[in-house]
């Protein structure tokens, strides 16, 4: 399998007034086409940083970070974005969805930097991504009209209309009750059976069960990396 991402001795430090935080102490590891992982560890200790790195948000004090075989790091800000665009899907804890703005108008968002994709074209693969997710039946609900799963939902069909390489989770079920967060866990799930690669932060540990792979961080270093091997795709 292809290696998608490759983390090489990542750090990131914040100034702060005097005071220098090291956010992440040089992170080392490799995911492959197909894993899906979960980052663990205790509020502060880098997670979000962490993911912020691997989606080429931010970029690292030192180390060099490769997205399916391209140095990051070489990049300027234009031609981050545009990797960002085309290999990355984004889901966050509030969902980031527009307000008062209809399911298909907020999945077909990513569409819109790709000049090659037609107007119909867009329309037809929000349809499609919200279908994969459950909800083509509120195809024209307004996010206010929408509930806590539901607009999680759209999130997730706006991050995989673009088909990315990597779908990146920051928290994505931390506003949901438990009920709805095990669906959305096994609508990420079911994403991993088709193949996607899936990198989920989350704090909770029970979540880490679902996934084939943890990764745990503490004070910004890795102390833990295991395979799930109770996990059945
Ligand atoms: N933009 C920033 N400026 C300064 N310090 C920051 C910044 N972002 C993060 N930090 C610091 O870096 C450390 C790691 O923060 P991070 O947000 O990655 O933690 P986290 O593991 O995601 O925590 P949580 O579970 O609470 O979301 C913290 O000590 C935080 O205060
Ligand atoms: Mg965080």
């Amino acid at each position: 399998m292809n290696t998608i991402i490759k983390a090489d001795n990542l750090s990131r430090d914040f100034i702060v007034g005097d005071e220098t935080v090291h956010a992440l102490r040089g992170v080392n590891f490799t995911i492959k086409e197909g894993e899906f992982v979960t980052i663990m560890g205790t509020s502060g200790s880098g997670k979000s940083t962490l993911l912020n790195l691997l989606g080429c948000l931010d970029t690292p004090t030192t180390g060099d970070y490769y997205l399916d075989g391209v140095s990051v790091r070489s990049m300027d800000k234009n031609e981050r974005a545009t990797l960002r665009n085309r290999k990355i899907g984004f889901v966050f804890q509030s969902y980031n969805l527009l307000p008062k703005t209809t399911a298909i108008e907020n999945v077909e968002l990513p569409l819109f930097y790709n000049p090659k994709v037609s107007q119909k074209e867009r329309e037809s693969r929000a349809i499609e991504a919200l279908k994969a997710v459950g909800l083509g039946d509120r195809l024209n609900h307004k996010s206010n009209q929408m509930s806590g799963g539901q607009m999680q939902r759209v999130a997730i069909a706006r991050a995989l209309v673009n088909d990315p390489v990597l779908i990146l989770a920051d928290e994505a079920t931390g506003n949901l009750d438990s009920k709805t967060s095990m669906e959305i866990l096994s609508l990420f799930q079911s994403l991993h059976r088709e193949g996607r690669t899936i990198v989920f932060v989350t704090h909770n540990p029970e979540l880490s069960e679902y996934s084939s792979r943890t990764i745990k961080l503490k004070d910004g270093r890795i102390i833990e990396d295991v395979e799930n091997k109770n996990y059945r795709r």
